[in-house]
């Protein structure tokens, strides 16, 4: 029970990795806020972390809105009593939905798919940071932890605004680092691998109908594929592995730790 009582928001909590995050905060004694742009399944997972005996809320909001944000604060105050922890977790992948579109070269990416990538994976944690800050700062303690990728260590051929987006938030992470460290608020990134989740399943969907190398190829073994071609431990991570280093980041234990990207990943990026 290392995070007892404690208050966690986890955006994107209604998705793949976010219900994760979610249970094993939950299971380490965090009460937990799922915010997500969809209110049915943060709820699930709101009745799920009831179900270990935490409280938890669901609250819908939207990243790229600023009052989203802001709101989705005030009400875990209201509601909870405090925030000690706050995790953005909302992302988008920001492929073509037309998966018979050109492959998104740069040439070819059109601004709406760009804008919607930008909006949800930077601006929205920005937006989630600029509005849990004040509320750290006059507490004077408080954990950041940004959701990046190992694609914000190096860019990725067919995700060229996923990847711009996520070496954004690592370099977001550190700028906050640097501003919240007077109010002993720790700031950091974590950077999954490879994790089965709606995300995964599209990118293996989208690669196996429109990339010509994958053609005849089903979005599972598209999915093996990568997992054998980049991870070192020829594995693919779970939503828990990522939980579980969210936890320890949130914990007494990583309080010297702060403006760290920490890689959750097999070894598929060393940097
Ligand atoms: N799955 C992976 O392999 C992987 C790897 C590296 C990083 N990530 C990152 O982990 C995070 C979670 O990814 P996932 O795989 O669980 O994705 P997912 O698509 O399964 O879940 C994303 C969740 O975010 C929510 N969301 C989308 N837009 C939102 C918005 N505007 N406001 C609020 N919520 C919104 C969705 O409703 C969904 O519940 C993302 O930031 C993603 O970039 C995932």
């Amino acid at each position: 029970m290392r995070l007892k009582d404690r208050v966690a928001i986890v955006t994107g909590g209604g998705g793949g990795m976010g219900e994760g995050i979610s249970m094993c905060l939950a299971r380490e004694g965090a009460n937990v806020v799922v915010g997500d742009l969809q209110l049915e399944p943060a709820e699930k997972v709101a009745a799920k972390v009831r179900e270990t005996g935490q409280k938890a809320l669901a609250v819908r909001t939207d990243v790229r809105k600023a009052e989203d944000c802001k709101e989705m604060v005030d009400v875990t105050l209201k509601e909870m009593g405090r925030l000690d922890i706050l995790i953005c977790n909302a992302g988008v992948v920001g492929l073509p939905r037309d998966e018979s579109a050109d492959p998104p070269l740069i040439e070819c990416i059109k601004e709406e798919d760009w804008d919607l990538v930008v909006d949800v994976n930077l601006k929205g944690v920005f937006l989630c940071n600029r509005a849990a800050a004040p509320h750290f700062k006059e507490q004077k303690s408080g954990r950041i932890i940004n959701i990046a990728s190992v694609a914000g260590r190096q860019g990725v051929e067919l995700l060229a605004p996923y990847a711009a987006t996520k070496a954004g938030v690592i370099s977001l992470t550190q700028s906050v680092a640097f501003q919240m460290a007077p109010y002993h608020v720790n700031v950091n990134a974590v950077c999954p691998g490879i994790i089965w989740t709606p995300m995964w399943e599209r990118i293996a969907n989208y690669v196996s109908k429109s990339v010509p190398d994958f053609a005849d190829t089903s979005p599972d073994s598209v999915y093996d594929f990568f997992v054998q071609a980049m991870i070192p431990f020829k594995k693919p991570q779970t939503p828990e592995d990522i939980g579980n280093a969210v936890v320890f980041l949130a914990s007494d234990e990583a309080s010297e730790i702060t403006g760290q990207a920490l890689n959750v990943c097999g070894g598929m990026k060393m940097n």
